[in-house]
């Protein structure tokens, strides 16, 4: 056992507690171990020395990060002369991740170490967070106290997305995030660079598809879905968007590579494809534009097409995986068309989920003859998974926990790690792709699930934070929904459970919260958090607590909630329809009679709506109560309109409520859908008092 190790063991009493309400040093992400002992080192000089045992391209890239730090360090060339020596240790059995490094801080001076340059980088990442916290102006900080950190990841990817195809996001704007993102130890960039509003990247033999799509004359996502999904030229003087040329990619490539990121490119297929086939008609099942979003995988033609796309596309990218998107295709398309009904015959697919696996297949093996490795989102598991494919499990765990359990390797990205999510009270916030996600719901995610044993598990690579564009129209909007959730997809990512903890935690993101904001961002602000719904805190104590339900028509088997129990049993939902309170029912009206048992004094009856029309979640259009003693014979008590616009936007609750003096043994609820088909009602409890 190495020494540093066994001195360790002997300080473990010591350790600071991730669990206190405010540690020294608050780290993010927090890391394995952390000694901290009485003392202050004291530079040799005024200004902190460093000498580091990296060579050649290792040490100018590490140089250069280190001058552009708000750090001021100054590099010596000779060790004695060092107040910092960062070390390449290819001994220590502890320092064989490439990520981990050691931090031991005592009065002969600061020694870092680490097998790697990569290692090296976030133990410099951790000593600039001691230092900013140990001097009030970081540039001139000379001394640090006494600690040992040993540090190394829980996960090897660690992830944060950005879609720029939505809305589009300029390198300057990315440049910006990846500093941070490097601060926190996250290591790939995943780059959402083509969709259905806009393809992103110039490909030199299809200069058509930048050329037709990466304009559009609407700055809106919405209102560019709402007018019909149409581009334009980059002339138009209404033009809104961008593209990245090659340049431009390999700019940010390399820029994230010193950061020790390595940047993953999504290229998405078959489906959202609006814009190729804008561009490139001929490769959709109808040959017209603007007609749907589907590429044709009867035609030949579109096996060409990618193959040209990905011949440029893969020299611009040194990363082992490619991202091939595969999510939400409309297969129904491919049903109706004459060239992907033929394949399947040829074939001998079954259905039209076999056709996107020949697809996703046929691409495999082309990333595999380039070796690199074909990465998707989780529907690329239906109709057969390829033989080496890794899943993105992102419509919840499931994907993920299949994939593992079948031997492949996912990264997970469920909805708590949807940073286009609201983040406080929806109501309050700016308009969110559709759920609330507080950072304790992301900190509180285990990316690695429960059910996978000890081997499965191995194959959970990591987590990753989804920023999606529809909401998201400029960079201080996209910076307001990825800080401070980023934080806590980073500390998932690298800190292992038992050093977790949220008040902790949440100490440290307000303090970097502040960090940001004096730098420019414009960030969330924890200090301003309102949290969950109220209702959904505390149970509710009312006379129908328990009581029979018949249903007079259906809820939904998709949202269940607690089934028969749900109005009754005194939990209120949270603002997320998807969390388990909330009962759904589609198309038709909420219809419920409760049997209150005997004949028993009311005053009131209530029941609460959401209204959330993004998600086709809307009021009732009228609630009718009415009171029976016998089951049979109903008496109408209270009808009542609902003034609420359909079209609104905002996150809405509403309560329907008869008060009054009245006795009865069954109460019947009945609240009347506003007719559209496909439409919800969404209810949570009704309350009899
Ligand atoms: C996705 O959010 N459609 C992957």
């Amino acid at each position: 056992m190495k020494k540093t190790f066994l001195f360790f063991l002997l300080l473990l009493p010591l350790i600071v507690s991730a669990q206190t309400e405010k540690a020294f040093p608050d780290l993010i992400p927090y890391p394995q171990y952390v000694v901290k002992d009485a003392g202050i080192y004291q530079a040799k000089s005024d200004v902190l020395t460093y000498y580091s045992d990296l060579k050649g391209q290792q040490a100018r890239d590490f140089d250069a990060h280190l001058a552009t730090s708000d750090w001021k360090l100054r590099a010596v060339n000779k060790k004695s002369k060092a107040d910092i020596f960062f070390q390449i240790d290819t001994v220590d059995p502890q320092l064989v991740n490439e990520e981990s490094y050691r931090i031991e801080i005592n009065k002969r001076g600061i020694m870092v170490s680490a097998s790697t340059d990569a290692g090296l980088f976030y133990a410099y990442q951790t000593l600039l967070q001691v230092a900013e916290q140990t001097s009030t102006d970081v540039k001139t900080c000379n001394s640090l106290p006494f600690l040992k950190i040993f540090d190394t990841p829980r996960l090897g990817w660690r992830g944060w997305h950005m879609d720029v195809s939505r809305h589009f996001f300029d390198k300057a704007f990315l440049k910006r995030q990846l500093r941070n993102m490097a601060r926190y130890k996250l290591n790939k960039f995943h780059w959402h660079l083509t969709d259905d509003p806009g393809w992103r990247i110039e490909i030199k033999r299809y200069p058509e598809l930048t050329q037709k799509t990466a304009y559009r004359p609407q700055h809106l996502f919405t209102e560019w879905t709402a007018q019909g999904m149409k581009f334009c030229n980059a002339a138009d003087p209404q033009a809104y968007g961008g593209y990245y040329t090659q340049d431009d990619v390999c700019e940010i490539v390399e820029f994230a590579r010193k950061l020790h990121i390595t940047v993953v490119p999504e290229i998405e297929m078959p489906g959202h494809s609006w814009e190729v086939l804008a561009a490139k008609p001929e490769l959709g099942c109808t040959g017209k534009p603007y007609a749907n979003g589907e590429m044709c995988i009867g035609n030949e033609e579109t096996f060409v097409f990618l193959k040209n796309v990905l011949d440029e596309v893969l020299p611009l990218f040194p990363s082992a995986y490619i991202h091939i998107g595969g999510d939400e295709a409309n297969r129904s398309h491919w049903e109706k068309c004459e060239k992907c009904q033929k394949r399947m015959q040829a074939e001998n697919l079954k259905d039209v989920k076999e056709l996107q696996s020949y697809l996703t297949r046929r691409i495999e093996k082309y990333l595999e003859s380039k070796g690199r490795h074909l990465l998707g989102w989780d529907e690329i598991i239906e109709g057969g998974l390829s033989p080496n494919a890794t899943v993105m499990s992102w419509r919840g765990e499931e994907g993920g926990i299949v994939s593992a359990q079948a031997g492949h390797d996912a990264v997970m990205t469920p909805w708590v790690c949807y940073l286009d999510n609201a983040q406080d009270d929806p109501r309050l916030e700016p308009r969110g792709v559709g759920g609330y996600v507080s950072l304790k719901k992301t900190y509180d995610y285990d990316p690695v699930p429960k059910v996978l044993n000890e081997k499965e598990s191995k194959h959970i690579l990591g987590i990753q934070g989804n920023v999606w564009a529809e909401h998201i129209p400029t960079p201080a909007r996209a910076e307001y929904m990825i800080y401070p959730r980023i934080f806590a997809i980073a500390e998932n990512g690298w800190t292992v459970p038992s050093q977790k903890s949220y008040t902790r935690f949440h100490h440290a993101a307000q303090r970097e919260l502040d960090r940001l904001k004096t730098l420019g961002f414009r960030t969330f602000d924890l200090r301003y958090e309102h949290g969950d719904r109220k209702e959904s805190l505390t149970p509710v104590r009312h006379k129908a607590l328990g009581k029979k339900v018949t249903y007079n028509m259906p809820y939904s088997p998709k949202y269940v909630a607690s089934g028969d129990a749900t109005l009754v049993d005194g939990k209120r939902g949270t603002f997320n329809y998807q969390e388990g309170f909330w009962q759904g029912f589609e198309t038709h009206d909420f219809d419920v009679t409760i049997d209150l048992d005997e004949v028993t004094d009311i005053h009131k009856v209530s029941a609460c709506f959401m209204q959330r029309n993004d998600q086709w979640i809307w009021m009732p259009r009228e609630v009718v109560i009415s009171i029976s003693d016998d089951g049979k014979n109903f008496t109408e008590i209270h009808r009542e309109g609902c003034d609420i616009d359909p079209e609104n936007p905002a996150v809405l609750f509403q309560y329907f409520t008869w008060e009054g003096n009245k006795r009865a043994r069954f109460v019947r609820y009945h609240a009347i859908a506003n007719g559209r088909v496909g439409g919800w009602l969404f209810t949570d409890e009704v309350i009899v008092e």
